[in-house]
């Protein structure tokens, strides 16, 4: 059977991309950013998982405003990456994993959440940056990707509840998928950072280690943040970390923390990474899905 064996939170910032793709790792204000990752790369190395459910954002690279999905899935083969203006990073293109990527929308859509599915689109830094943070200077990416694309660009976003409730219909959708796969699912984008208006620049280093204290645990309470305090406390982008609950919510009851990095500033965001091992598991059943499977008895009774 697949499994969930671990869960990634990372930042997603672009000039990241730009230092690691230009030889800048090393410069005196990059460094302690990148540092953070060290641990992270040996890990992965040792770990090598199969699949990566990475939940980010689009920032108008495939969607624009003609078409804002809440929730889609990447079905296909492949995905370039994208030209955001300057254009393509030279990083190899990403590889989905099809049968898996199938599964989950089937199983995601019959436990009620309506996923717009995906089979063509090219991906942007919000996926790409934190590839290159986890694998480093690579030929072809060592792993499978499932791109899981949320809108946090426009309003309104998906509720911190429903992001963490769509995280188990995910743990429930891979533990049915009949090969022995390692997935792991990955969170993007924040922590705090407001990129543009009067209070551009906004970080809250306090708020940014609250939340990182809380994903470790048994992190209930963080479903109920509403949106207004992410917008608050962390800046008009912050509310990016919703979709680091639809990570956390993947990996069940409790989990430990294995690695923590947190550093400001780059660029205009705070940079927050986590990466956590589930200790209980164990997700609840949706009653929705044993609703319609006692309905689907009846029918076929
Ligand atoms: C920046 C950060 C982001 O998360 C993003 O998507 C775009 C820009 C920034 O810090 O510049
Ligand atoms: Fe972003």
């Amino acid at each position: 059977m697949a499994r969930i064996t671990h869960g990634i939170a990372c930042s997603h910032i672009p000039v990241l991309g730009y230092a690691f793709d230009h030889g800048k790792e090393g410069e005196d204000y990059f460094r302690p950013a990148f540092e953070g990752f060290e641990w992270t790369r040996k890990f992965m190395k040792e770990e090598k998982p199969d699949v990566i459910v990475l939940v980010y954002n689009d920032h108008a690279s495939a969607f624009d405003m003609k078409i804002i999905p809440t929730f889609a899935i990447g079905c296909g083969e492949s995905y370039p990456p994208a030209d955001e203006g300057f254009g393509a990073r030279p990083v190899p293109p990403v590889e989905g994993h099809a049968d898996l990527a199938w599964h989950i929308a089937q199983s995601l859509i019959l436990d009620e959440f309506d996923m717009t599915i995906i089979n063509e689109m090219k991906v942007d830094h919000g996926l790409t940056v934190p590839l290159s943070m986890m694998y480093g200077h690579v030929d072809t990416w060592p792993v499978k990707v499932i791109p899981l694309a949320v809108n946090v660009v426009t309003y309104p976003p998906p509720s911190g509840n429903r992001c963490w409730a769509l995280g188990e219909a995910i743990a429930r959708a891979v533990s049915s998928f009949g090969e022995d796969l390692k997935v792991q699912v990955w969170g993007t984008g924040g922590m705090s950072h407001q990129l543009q208006g009067p209070r551009a620049g906004l970080i809250n280093t306090e708020w940014d280690n609250m939340f990182l204290d809380r994903l470790i645990g048994d992190s209930q309470d963080l479903r109920q943040i509403p949106h207004i305090e992410y917008l608050r406390e962390t800046g008009s982008e912050g509310i990016e970390m919703v979709m680091w609950l639809i990570m956390r919510g993947a990996l069940g009851r409790s989990t430990r923390a294995l690695h923590r990095h947190y550093h400001v500033p780059v660029s205009n965001t705070a940079l927050g990474h986590l990466v956590l091992e589930p200790v209980d598991g164990s997700v609840p059943p949706s009653p929705t899905l044993e609703q319609s499977n006692a309905a689907a008895q009846t029918l076929v009774a």
